[in-house]
């Protein structure tokens, strides 16, 4: 029997292992994967690259249109490209990581790839693990699926520096808090909890535990639990 496309939104802030835990389960279960915040950092790094000064609103506004931004949606090997330019390497840098907060706050930011996003997940043929901040509140509301994962902010910290080879934990944990703050603050489509999402803290957890309870949920959706 054909299984029928099933959505998933995943939740969080920086650190609680969204990206690993997205990619683990999409694998396992056949569905494809979109990492939207590696998409608002291709537009961040896009307007660095071509001068706009990300502090004006009104230039970020007028701009937001003009990046082609392309993701590739296999789990086992995400790509994104910007005007055809692999920016995989280039959007992780901490340049990009601190002013990310700053363009994903404008509008026309937000509403343009929004809707890049809907059409990605339209067109996944089994479904598809879609990881962000606003993706069970806004993007996909009706998504089948709503996950939200915690951790606290010592883990969140600790993790990211396991990542970031030879920073400092305080440093991490300082940046980490700051752009939660700013993600969480804004007025369009901030950070939050959907009323209807499952809060999975994560902070004594595994990543393979992790794993296992959001494979084992979406597997419950899936048999109509
Ligand atoms: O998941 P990440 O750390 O790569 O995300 C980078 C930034 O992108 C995050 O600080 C806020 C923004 N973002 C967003 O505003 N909405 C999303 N759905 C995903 C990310």
């Amino acid at each position: 029997p054909t299984v029928p496309a099933v959505i998933v939104a995943i939740d969080g802030p920086s650190g609680t292992g969204k990206s690993s835990t997205s990619k683990a389960v999409a694998a396992q279960l056949g569905l494809s994967y979109l990492d939207t915040g590696a998409q608002y950092r291709a537009i961040t790094w896009w307007m660095v690259t071509n001068g706009i000064d990300i502090d004006d609103p009104h230039a970020v506004a007028a701009a937001a249109g003009k990046a082609e931004i392309v993701s590739g949606t296999d789990p086992a090997g995400p790509t994104i490209t910007v005007d055809g330019v692999d920016v995989a390497g280039p959007i992780r840098t901490q340049e990009v990581t601190s002013k990310v907060s700053t363009v994903s706050a404008v509008p026309e930011v937000r509403s343009r790839i929004t809707e890049l996003q809907r059409s990605i997940a339209a067109a996944a043929p089994q479904g598809i693990v879609v990881e962000g901040r606003d993706i069970g509140t806004t993007v996909l509301p009706d998504a089948d699926l709503k996950i939200f994962l915690t951790a606290s902010a010592e883990a969140r910290a600790a993790r990211r520096n396991g990542e970031l080879k030879g920073a400092d934990v305080n440093a991490t944990r300082e940046a980490l808090i700051k752009r939660d703050a700013a993600d969480s603050s804004r007025k369009t489509s901030p950070l939050a909890k959907a009323d209807d999402a499952v809060e999975v803290d994560t902070t004594d957890l595994t990543l393979p535990q992790v794993i296992e309870c959001v494979v084992t949920l979406v597997e419950e959706k899936r048999a109509g639990k």
